[in-house]
């Protein structure tokens, strides 16, 4: 088992009987969902998902795992997920896949929100190693933009793969891809991108993990016990 998988296994021990499992999205998040699926077919394991993606929601379904709908739900019990950049004190940078939005909501609607990754993933601050990706109402992308020059902020539009058209995040919005001078720490990043209107959601998850877990070539580390 690689590093990635090795976390996502750890995280599938916390399922039980009965549980509503929010599913994240991207490579460490797969690991997760197939060994979700491994617990259900070897311990009939009965437990229901909600997907983050549609990505997701596919493999999930060709696991054979129950995939309800996000609006049949009030609240979820856990929520496993990858992230792009993990500070020590568990500020995340998710969103690079572009549902960022799904996986807030669901992160947020969780009891307990598992955060799985391998070491890269840890850095100092949110920012560090990537731009902080920010979904706009399409209308809004220009003003949004300028105010948050406003306090120092550099970057633009995501363009698609094809570089011929503007990205559309899984939600339907633009995304404004910024980077934020360091003196702007991540209690204030989140505090400046929620107070900014025309915003739809953004890629700092601060304050809402519950736990991290962090393989390091085959070791486990847990954070925020
Ligand atoms: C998806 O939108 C992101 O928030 C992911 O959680 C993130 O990109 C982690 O991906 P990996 O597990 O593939 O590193």
């Amino acid at each position: 088992m690689n590093d990635k998988e090795l976390v996502a296994f750890e995280a599938a021990k916390l399922a039980k009987n009965g549980m509503v499992i929010g599913l994240g999205t991207g490579s460490t998040a797969n690991y997760f969902i197939e060994h979700l699926a491994k617990r259900q077919v070897e311990e009939g394991l009965s437990i229901s998902t909600v997907a983050s993606s549609t990505v997701s929601a596919i493999k999930a379904h060709s696991y054979g795992l129950k995939v309800v709908s996000i609006a049949e739900l009030k609240r979820i019990d856990l929520y496993v997920d990858g992230a792009d950049e993990i500070t020590p004190n568990l500020s995340l940078l998710k969103g690079r896949g572009q549902d960022l939005v799904m996986e807030k909501l669901l992160a947020k609607a969780a009891d307990q929100f598992i955060v799985v990754a391998d070491k890269s993933k840890l850095v100092s601050r949110i920012g560090e190693k990537f731009i902080i990706p920010i979904e706009v109402i399409p209308g809004a992308w220009q003003m949004v933009k300028h105010q948050l020059e406003q306090h120092g902020a550099e970057g633009d539009i995501r363009l698609n793969a094809g570089q011929d058209n503007v990205a559309i995040s899984a939600y339907g919005s633009y995304i404004l891809d910024m980077r934020f001078p360091a003196k702007i720490n991540d209690a204030a990043l989140n505090t400046l991108l929620n107070n900014t209107p025309g915003i739809v959601e953004h890629g700092v998850f601060y304050g809402i993990a519950s736990q991290v877990l962090i393989a390091d070539n085959g070791n486990i580390e847990v954070m925020g016990v």
